[in-house]
């Protein structure tokens, strides 16, 4: 008997921690967002739940975004990556001559001029997926 009310409280204070540990850790605020926009205006928005280091293909629901995005407001905390392909799959430079991906920081971006991997460059209207880690 006393055994079994000593191992519920420590396991409650072990739950009650893992609680109160939870909100420092960004990977599991569901709070967190990316937020996209097909248009440069302040219209055609959508904030996507930040899970991090998990692929988001804009197919299905999403694909009204496919190959759409002209802003993306990046959170503190992570580094998105935005992708020409489906899948988030990073080749490199593209066949076409532009960036297959840009990882970018926080911020308000607009994709028409972003850093590339060799200087500023268009990604507008390019993403198929995007994936953000935590910094
Ligand atoms: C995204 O799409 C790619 C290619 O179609 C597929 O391989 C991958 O499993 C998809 N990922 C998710 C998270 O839906």
């Amino acid at each position: 008997m006393f055994n079994s009310k000593a191992l519920l409280a420590s396991t409650l204070a072990a739950v009650l921690s893992l609680a109160v540990a939870a909100p420092a850790k960004p990977s599991t605020d569901a709070s967190v967002t990316v937020e996209v926009c097909t248009s440069p205006g302040p219209t055609g928005c959508i904030n996507l739940p930040v899970v991090s280091d998990s692929c988001i293909n804009f197919t299905g629901g999403l694909s009204f975004l496919n190959k759409e995005i002209t802003v993306a407001i990046v959170p503190g905390g992570f580094i998105c990556t935005f992708f020409q392909d489906f899948g988030c799959t990073a080749t490199g430079v593209s066949n076409a001559g532009t960036d297959s991906e840009v990882a970018l920081v926080q911020g308000t971006w607009d994709m028409r001029s972003v850093p590339g991997l060799s200087g500023t460059t268009s990604f507008d209207d390019l993403t198929s997926s995007i994936s953000c880690s935590p910094l």
